[in-house]
This record gives C-alpha cells, sequence and structure tokens, in this order.
C-alpha cells in the first residue's frame, strides 16, 4: 500500500481553518487555498529521488544534487486550479496538465470532458491536484486516465478528505500516494464532506 500522508504542520491547518470559514470571501479563499499548495509541495518533496550533477562554482568544480525526475502537475479543473500556482513556487520547473471532470449533482459519478498532458508525462513523478476528495469518484477516475497513458509515479494531492473517497482511492489505486491536509468526519447525504469547506470550485472561482 502507498503512502496516506496527513500534512497537519501548524501554518496549513491555521490556513484551512480560514477556507472553512463560510465568510471568507473569494480573493482570501483563493489566496489561502495557493499559500496552503506551496507548502504541501515543500512536504510532498521529502521523498524526491536525487541525483549527483557536477557543477563548478566560482571555487571549484563540485558533484552536487538535483531532482531525478520531471515533475508534472495535474489539476482535476476546475478545483484544482486554486493549488497549482502555489505549487509552481515551489517547483518551478513543474509543467503542467489537465484534466476535466465534473460530478453528477444526483448520480455523484464523474464526468470527463477534457485531457491535455506534456509529453514523456509517462515517466514523471504526477502530482495529481483536487482539493476535494469525497467519494473519490473523480480522483479514481483522473487515475485511471493517467495511468492509461503510462503514468507511473502519481502523487494525490488535496485538501480536505473524507473516509469514504480515502478508502475508494486506495482501494481502486494502491500504488498512489494520497497526502491531504485534513481527513474530515464523512459525507452528508448530497455527498459533501462533513464539517469540509463546501463547494471549492464555486467557492474559488465565486460562481455560487
Ligand atoms: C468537486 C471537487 C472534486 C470532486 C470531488 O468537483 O473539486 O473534483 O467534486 O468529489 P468526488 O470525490 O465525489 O468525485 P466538481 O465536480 O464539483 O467540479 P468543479 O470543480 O468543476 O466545480
Ligand atoms: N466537492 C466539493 O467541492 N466539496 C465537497 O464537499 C465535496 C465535493
Amino acid at each position: 500500500m502507498a503512502k496516506l500522508v496527513v500534512v497537519d504542520h501548524p501554518l496549513i491547518k491555521h490556513k484551512l481553518t480560514n477556507i472553512r470559514k463560510k465568510e471568507t470571501n473569494t480573493k482570501d479563499f483563493y489566496a489561502n487555498v495557493q499559500e496552503i499548495g506551496s507548502l504541501m509541495a515543500y512536504e510532498i518533496a521529502r521523498d524526491f529521488p536525487l541525483q549527483d550533477i557536477e557543477i563548478e562554482t566560482p571555487i571549484c568544480k563540485t558533484v552536487q544534487k538535483e531532482l531525478a525526475k520531471k515533475i508534472v502537475i495535474i489539476p482535476i479543473l476546475r478545483a484544482g486550479l486554486g493549488m497549482v500556482d502555489g505549487i509552481r513556487q515551489m517547483i518551478p520547473s513543474a509543467k503542467v496538465g489537465f484534466i476535466g471532470l465534473y460530478r453528477d449533482e444526483e448520480t455523484l459519478k464523474p464526468h470527463y470532458y477534457y485531457a491535455k498532458f506534456p509529453k514523456e508525462i509517462a515517466d514523471c513523478i504526477v502530482l495529481l491536484v483536487d482539493p476535494m476528495l469525497a467519494t473519490g469518484g473523480s480522483a479514481i477516475a483522473a487515475c485511471d486516465k493517467l495511468k492509461e497513458i503510462g503514468c507511473k509515479h502519481i502523487k494525490y494531492v488535496g485538501l480536505v478528505a473524507a473516509p469514504e473517497g480515502v478508502n475508494a482511492l486506495q482501494n481502486a489505486h494502491p500504488d498512489v500516494d494520497i497526502y491531504t491536509a485534513s481527513i474530515d468526519e464523512k459525507l452528508n447525504e448530497s455527498g459533501y464532506i462533513v464539517p469540509g469547506l463546501g463547494d471549492c470550485g464555486d467557492r474559488l472561482f465565486g460562481t455560487k
């Protein structure tokens, strides 16, 4: 079984509380999501493999370390977009692709509508980004798609997960590492995470 990491740094906890508050406006919501994205990237990068590289400082030649694998960030549209800039601040060399999925409000099943991937993604470390892991359907469908094109190193990165979504993703894709800022209590009858933060896409983009 791959990793399940709750990244519960005090700064992340504080910012997560900010975005849970119903009175937080669109601007502050986005700013906090972005900042949490940066902080999580720092934690997730802990086990990125390194390789030796010979360089020359102004003083002498030396063998130092650099990242051994290319990193690709894949947000699930729309809400995943909110974390991309924050992660890119920490990993500016990362390429970015996109998967478009929306959840049917009645059935809660994900519907696929778009994908665009950088070249040679199969050998990269893929950070699959979606703030909300509710039933897990969207993250599972996104991993299915990424594996269809050969991705072997996938890490799911989110903010708030329901236990139901964590179990479903682990069962469907036991090789995918899961990083989340919180595992909340449960899903409600409408498929929303409790206590959660509401509809993340709508809160990020001011659409409701
Ligand atoms: C939300 C969220 C996830 C999905 C999680 O997206 O951003 O993608 O729901 O739910 P699940 O784990 O039950 O699949 P939504 O479908 O509302 O689309 P949006 O981001 O475009 O608003
Ligand atoms: N999607 C969201 O944006 N919020 C939830 O609580 C569940 C799914």
